[in-house]
């Protein structure tokens, strides 16, 4: 952590509650002990002394978490997008996954992926790895470098994989899965390990309630995918006939919220019971517009989920997604509820800016604790955005602004980036 303190000076914009914008030009946004101190429209007396790094009226906003990654999809994303999911698994991505064998690959392939996370606007994720360990411990330490908060999970998969991608047997995977935990739990600053089940299909009841044992034993956090592709959720349905929905085949296990923080990406189309027991046990969403246009599964219906109570953040669902900015998650969000309320269900209005920019800050940052936020004592994540790429003479809100920074979503806007008070860039 740092122990330094100091200011930012800019138009500081974050969300006072999931429809609510502060929103303060010529602010001063403070940083303690890697702690945020407040939003103050005129410096306190008493950091009148402290190091203060002036943005003129760019904007500064929380940063932003990416709920749902998988890191080793990143080196064929954009590539291969016109199959669903299940077969997009068997032809593209489990052969691609499977080069992760060789640590040469991996590392370099890693490298590039945790340089560009590290340029972009993201300071938190939660990010699958592929069933190698070696391969995810390498992921984990170019990560730890980067300074950016991360979760990081050895993917577990011990049926219906391909020759070249599944484990021998539940107790090899939970033996690996052991081994690398005991090698990660304590070993980096800003990494944490993860439960990965991939997903129903890939993991045996013997599997599933190994990985309930460890979860219970090291009190991990668990990530998965749930309700995605109608096909899938079939099938399912013929692996699990006792379930009577898909989330029942993760709750019988103990790996659905409650005592385990979880997140579940893309609840396209969860059940009510489903949604209800999402609920009961605060499961958190992992919203991923981008690949459920991709691959065609469908549109989640978030704007339930929001009206409802449920955590829900955006995820980029790289490779199922092509780009891992969730500036970019914001915009899709909204544009996919456009349709969803235009095709599907006209009660259900669209999303609005702020909803979506709570998404892609507190709403997914809070898997991490206080983080997503600059409430006084929040972890201090911060995003500097200059409007460099998108020129205007126009005299533009602070909101208008937000607004095209979020739907032209560039890299090169950023001026600046720190987590948990670290300047990162
Ligand atoms: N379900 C199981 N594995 C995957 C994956 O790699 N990507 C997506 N989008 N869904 C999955
Ligand atoms: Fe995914």
């Amino acid at each position: 952590m740092s122990r330094e303190i100091f200011a930012l000076k800019g138009t500081i914009c974050y969300s006072t509650s999931p429809t609510e914008l502060s929103i303060t030009e010529g602010g001063y946004v403070v940083c303690e002990n890697g702690h945020c101190a407040g939003v103050f429209p005129e410096l306190p007396d008493r950091y009148r002394q402290i190091p203060c790094t002036d943005f003129g009226d760019e904007l500064i906003i929380p940063g932003l978490t990416d709920l749902h990654i998988h890191a080793p999809q990143y080196t064929f994303r954009a590539s291969g997008m016109d199959l669903e999911l299940l077969d997009w698994l068997n032809t593209i991505t489990f052969p691609q996954e499977a080069r992760y064998e060789d640590t040469e690959f991996a590392r370099a392939a890693y490298t590039i992926f945790a340089e560009d996370l590290k340029k972009g606007p993201n300071t938190r994720a939660c990010i699958f790895g592929t069933l190698h360990v070696p391969a995810t411990e390498i992921l984990m330490e170019l990560l730890n470098q980067t300074g950016l908060k991360t979760m990081v999970g050895k993917v577990n998969m011990d049926r219906n994989g391909s020759p070249v991608l599944q484990e021998t047997s539940a107790q090899a995977s939970a033996d690996a899965t052991l081994s690398w935990l005991e090698d990660t739990l304590t070993k980096f600053e800003n990494v944490k390990p993860i439960l990965t089940p991939r997903f129903i299909p890939s993991c045996s009841d013997e599997l599933m309630e190994k990985l309930s044992a460890l979860q219970q034993k090291y009190h991990l956090p668990v990530q998965s995918h749930l309700s995605e592709n109608l096909g899938e959720i079939a099938w399912v349905q013929e692996l699990c006939p006792d379930t009577h929905f898909y989330g029942e085949a993760y709750s019988r296990f103990g790996l659905f919220g409650g005592d385990c923080p979880t997140i579940m990406a893309h609840c396209v189309h969860s059940s009510d019971e489903e949604i209800a027991l999402m609920k009961k046990q605060g499961v958190y969403i992992a919203h991923c517009p981008q690949s459920n246009i991709n691959l065609s599964s469908g549109i989640a219906p978030v704007r339930r989920y929001l009206d409802e109570g449920l955590h829900v953040g955006l995820g980029s669902d790289v490779a199922g997604g092509t780009c891992s900015s969730i500036l970019r998650a914001m915009a899709d969000a909204i544009q996919v509820s456009k349709l969803y309320w235009r095709l599907i269900d006209s009660s259900m209005k669209p999303l609005t800016l702020e909803e979506a920019f709570y998404m892609g800050t507190e709403g997914g940052g809070s898997f991490f604790g206080k983080a997503g936020s600059f409430k006084e004592g929040y972890e201090f994540d911060a995003v500097v955005l200059n409007s460099s790429t998108i020129p205007t003479p126009l005299k533009l809100s602070p909101k208008d602004r937000l607004e095209r920074l979020v739907y032209l979503s560039d890299d090169r806007n950023i001026s600046a980036k720190y987590t948990a008070g670290r300047k990162i860039l």
